[in-house]
């Protein structure tokens, strides 16, 4: 499994180095969150430049992100807005949230990025306006199902939900699992199995971030 996992990690970069190359806002964005002693559950680069091509490719002007951590994926998700488009991200910790706005900041697009800091479920209850194009959905396991709603009803028909961490080295399929994680991202399956509002599926993936996969959803 070791090697496997190795051999994934050694192909990410064979991917970034072809593909991506030297990125040094995204670099600086991840070595300050390091520097800063956050964990490193950002999504991977590669991983970045797709959520930043899935913005880019359906002109997303308004993003929604759930789970900021140190910013790396709002930095990836703010890079394909448009002058005057809007990534508004969500986060509990406000110390996390403090390492972001720098990296934001850095980046340049601190005029693009709004950061609502405290939890989630209660930033999204008060949250109405405009609809959001693309919802980037990375925070608490536990809370997949509710983000699922409120992202619904923050939609238009065509927005695009992404969901990260839905595989879990294949840990989703115990429903017995030692991870707590774990029932809330089944739930999560449970939910969009009886919602008639979105069109779904899930991708694998490995690479630098090992076994996991996304989940898409797209309202209609
Ligand atoms: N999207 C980031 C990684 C997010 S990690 C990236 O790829 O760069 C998950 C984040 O969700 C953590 O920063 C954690 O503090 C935050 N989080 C956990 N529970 C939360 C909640 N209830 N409300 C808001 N954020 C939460
Ligand atoms: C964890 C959270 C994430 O969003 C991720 O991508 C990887 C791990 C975690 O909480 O362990
Ligand atoms: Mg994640």
């Amino acid at each position: 499994m070791d090697d496997s996992s190795d051999r994934w990690s050694d192909v990410d970069d064979y991917i970034v180095d072809h593909l991506i190359g030297d990125d040094p806002v995204g670099a600086a964005c991840l070595a300050a969150n390091e520097a800063a002693g956050l964990p490193a559950i950002d999504v991977s680069v590669a991983q970045g430049r797709m959520l930043r091509i899935l913005a880019q490719s359906s002109r997303a002007q308004r993003i929604l992100e759930i789970g900021t951590l140190g910013g790396y994926s709002a930095i990836c998700l703010a890079q394909a807005l448009p002058a005057g488009g809007k990534l508004v991200t969500l986060e509990l910790d406000p110390a996390y949230a403090e390492v972001a706005r720098s990296n934001i900041e850095q980046a340049g697009l601190s005029e693009r990025v709004d950061i609502l800091v405290g939890d989630a479920g209660a930033s999204l209850a008060a949250m109405e306006g405009p609809p959001f194009d693309l919802v980037f959905v990375d925070a608490d396991k536990q809370g997949y199902a509710a983000y699922l709603e409120h992202a619904i009803r923050l939609s238009r028909p065509g927005t695009l939900i992404i969901f990260d961490n839905v595989v879990r080295e294949g840990e989703v399929l115990d429903p017995d699992s030692a991870d707590p994680k774990v029932p809330g991202t089944r739930a999560l399956y449970e939910a969009i199995s009886h919602n008639e509002k979105v069109d779904a599926t899930a991708i694998q993936t490995v690479g630098a971030k090992k076994w996991d996969g996304f989940l898409m959803a797209v309202v209609k």
